[in-house]
C-alpha cells in the first residue's frame, strides 16, 4: 500500500508538470483540444489516477485527492488562458490574411493624379453664347479692360457730364493729366473699335459679338458683382429693324434657355440707342412669384438693347441715311445664374468647389 501510494505521488507530480509543459508547447487552438483531452479527459492518466484513489487507505486517498484536484484545476487554468492566447493571436492573424490592400488593385498612376478640374460655369457660358451668335453668323471680337473717356462713354453719346454717366459707378484708373483711363464699365466701347476699324478698311456691314469682363464699384449682392461679364453684340447693315433685334434676341434666348423661357422688353433709355429696350424674363428662383433675388419683382433683368443711335454714327462718320443697326449687351453671370437658378451670384466667386462641381 505504501508504494501505491508513493508511485502515485510521483504520477500527480509529474502530471502537473509534464500536463504544463505540453500545454504551453499547444501552437494551435487545435492542438490545445488535443493536449486538453489527453490530459483532462476521460482516458487521461489523470482521471485514471482518480479512478485508482479508491485502492488506497482513507487518509492516503483525501491527501492524494486533494492534491489531484489542485492538479487538475491548475491544468484547466492553464488550457483556458493558453487557449485565450491562441485565440487571440488566430484572430489578429487571420485579420492580416483578409486585409485588401487597396493599393495594390488602383494604379498607383490613378492614385496619385489631381482631380481634374473644369471651366468655371460663366466660362461655359461665354462660350456657349459665342457658339449660339457665330451660328446665326455672327463673328466674335474683343477689345481692352482699360479705356479712354470717350470709348466707354464720349463716342457713345455720353458727353462730359452727360447725367446717364451716373448709372456707370466708374473705376478710373491714376495715369495722370490729361488722359482719363478707366475700367471699362460695360462691353459697348468695342462696339466703337469695330466700328472704328470697319470704317477705316471700308468693311461694312458688321455682324459681331464682343464678350468680356466688365468693373464697376458696385456692392456684391444677389444679383451685382463688381466684376462681371457681359456680351456686346452689333449688327450694321442696311434696312435693319427692331424686329431684327427682337428675332435676334429670341433666337439666341431660347437656344440657351431652351423654349418656353418668359421674357419681355421693356421701353428704356441708353443714349448710344434709341429706341432703346432692357430684356427682362421671369425669375428662375422663385417663377415670377418674387423672391430676394429678383428684389421682389419676379422679373430678372438680363441686360439693355435698341436701335444704333443716329448721333453714334455721326461720330465715326457712318452715314446713316444708307446703314442702320441694332445692339445689345447682356450679362454673362445674370444669364448663367437664370438658367441654373442660383439664388446668389456671390456663389461664383466664393471658389466652393462644392458650388462648382455642379456645374
Ligand atoms: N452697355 C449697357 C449697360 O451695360 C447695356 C446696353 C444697352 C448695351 C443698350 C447695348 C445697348 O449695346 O444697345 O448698361
Amino acid at each position: 500500500m505504501v508504494t501505491e501510494n508513493a508511485e502515485i505521488d510521483i504520477d500527480i507530480e509529474g502530471m502537473g508538470e509534464d500536463g504544463a509543459r505540453s500545454i504551453a508547447g499547444a501552437s494551435s487552438t487545435d492542438a490545445l483540444a488535443a493536449v486538453e483531452t489527453e490530459l483532462l479527459g476521460k482516458r487521461s492518466a489523470l482521471t485514471r489516477a482518480h479512478r485508482a484513489l479508491g485502492r488506497l487507505q482513507p487518509d492516503a486517498r483525501k491527501e492524494a485527492g486533494r492534491r489531484l484536484n489542485e492538479v487538475r484545476a491548475a491544468l484547466e487554468a492553464k488550457v483556458a488562458s493558453r487557449r485565450a492566447e491562441l485565440d487571440h493571436s488566430e484572430r489578429a492573424d487571420a485579420l492580416k490574411a483578409d486585409r485588401l490592400d487597396l493599393t495594390e488593385v488602383i494604379p498607383s498612376a490613378v492614385l496619385s493624379a489631381p482631380a481634374r478640374g473644369h471651366l468655371h460655369l460663366v466660362t461655359q457660358a461665354r462660350a456657349e453664347l459665342e457658339d449660339v451668335f457665330v451660328g446665326m453668323g455672327f463673328t466674335v471680337a474683343e477689345g481692352p479692360e482699360a479705356e479712354s473717356d470717350w470709348y466707354n462713354f464720349e463716342a457713345l453719346n455720353m458727353p462730359p457730364a452727360h447725367p446717364a454717366r451716373g448709372m456707370y459707378d466708374t473705376l478710373y484708373l491714376d495715369v495722370g493729366e490729361p488722359e482719363t483711363v478707366l475700367l471699362r464699365t460695360h462691353t459697348s466701347p468695342v462696339q466703337i473699335h469695330l466700328m472704328e476699324e470697319a470704317v477705316a478698311n471700308n468693311t461694312l456691314p458688321i455682324h459681331a459679338v464682343m464678350p468680356g469682363k466688365c468693373f464697376r464699384q458696385d456692392t456684391p449682392d444677389a444679383r451685382h458683382l463688381p466684376v462681371f461679364t457681359q456680351i456686346e453684340g452689333l449688327v450694321i447693315d442696311r434696312d435693319i429693324t427692331f424686329g431684327d433685334l427682337a428675332g435676334t434676341i429670341q433666337v439666341f434666348t431660347e437656344a440657351y434657355f431652351g423654349a418656353g423661357m418668359q421674357s419681355r422688353l421693356r421701353p428704356a433709355y441708353f443714349p448710344f440707342t434709341e429706341p432703346s429696350a432692357e430684356l427682362e424674363i421671369t425669375c428662375t428662383i422663385c417663377l415670377g412669384e418674387g423672391c430676394r433675388t429678383c428684389s421682389h419683382t419676379g422679373w430678372i433683368e438680363l441686360g439693355g438693347c435698341g436701335m444704333v443711335d443716329p448721333a453714334v454714327f455721326a461720330a465715326l462718320g457712318i452715314d446713316s441715311a444708307v446703314w442702320s443697326g441694332f445692339a445689345f449687351g447682356f450679362g454673362i453671370d445674370r444669364l448663367a445664374q437664370m438658367r441654373h437658378a442660383v439664388p446668389d451670384m456671390r456663389s461664383f466667386l466664393e471658389n466652393d468647389i462644392r458650388f462648382l462641381s455642379q456645374f
